[in-house]
């Protein structure tokens, strides 16, 4: 069975102190999660190796970085390799979110090598694609998404791709409260596991997670994770929240 996976998304959100206290919250509620639900805590560079420690403590709960750089080293003032995240003792790290890719210019091109840092060093990333909402009205969603798909990850092979983590977050519902309908995400979700079936078979493609990313809070994440295709959520605002974030990792099928 693949991976179930609730991955809280802080963003530039939280203090360390705030940071902690929440997921001191989080971690003395009854949590269901064992070796096919995880959940994945995407916090700011400086709270890692607290967080993880924080983590370490019950199983199948894990920290994650928010991004790393596309260069093994050097001088790069201010950015953060693969390396150093895998000598913390990191497993995962978000790529590719649609705010890199916006603000800090993110090509395909550069998610690709980023993928490849990551895999040398044994690291498991959590790659978001996604479309902005002038593509969702001129209805070329597909093609959008299986583009940015194939010019980050079609050079992996079917090893490296088993078991991958793939967020679809359409953009227009990111931090905006409108939720892709859970039919809207299903179909989506289908589509992405139809085009990864196509290029590694489907024993391949699913095997890979694909986590809904968008507006997914308590009220909506059963509906929304319980669809077939959809493998669990990458949430951002309402993973601020203790009780919010919790009932969703308890919402994973
Ligand atoms: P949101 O963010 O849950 O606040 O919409 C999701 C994300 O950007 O990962």
């Amino acid at each position: 069975m693949r991976k179930q996976i609730a991955a809280a998304n802080w963003k530039m959100n939280l203090t360390l102190e705030q940071g902690e206290t929440l997921i001191d919250e989080i971690l003395s509620s009854p949590l269901n999660v064992n070796e096919d639900k995880l959940a994945v805590f995407a916090v700011p560079f400086p709270y890692l190796i607290n967080v993880k420690n924080k983590l370490a403590v019950k199983k199948n709960v894990f920290a994650a970085a928010q991004n790393c750089y596309n260069k093994k080293s050097g001088a790069y003032t201010g950015e953060v390799s693969a390396e150093m995240l895998k000598s913390i003792g990191l497993q995962y790290v978000v790529l590719g979110h649609s705010e890199r890719r916006e603000y800090f210019n993110e090509s395909n091109a550069m998610l690709a090598e980023k993928v490849n840092i990551c895999f040398e060093n044994g690291l498991q990333p959590i790659f978001c694609c996604g479309e902005p909402l002038s593509i969702r009205e001129a209805g070329t969603q597909n093609s959008y998404v299986e583009t940015q798909l194939k010019e980050s990850l079609f050079h992996l092979t079917a090893d490296q791709l088993k078991g991958f983590v793939i967020a679809y977050e359409p953009i227009w519902a990111i931090g905006t409260g409108k939720t892709a309908s859970s039919d809207q995400a299903q179909e989506m979700h289908a589509h992405i596991r139809s085009v990864l079936a196509a290029q590694y078979g489907n024993a391949v493609a699913d095997s890979i997670s694909i986590l809904y990313g968008g507006s997914v809070k308590a009220a909506n994440a059963k509906e929304i994770f319980g669809k077939p295709d959809v493998d669990g959520g990458l949430v951002g605002g309402a993973s601020l929240v203790a009780a919010e974030f919790t009932t969703i990792i308890n919402s994973l099928k």
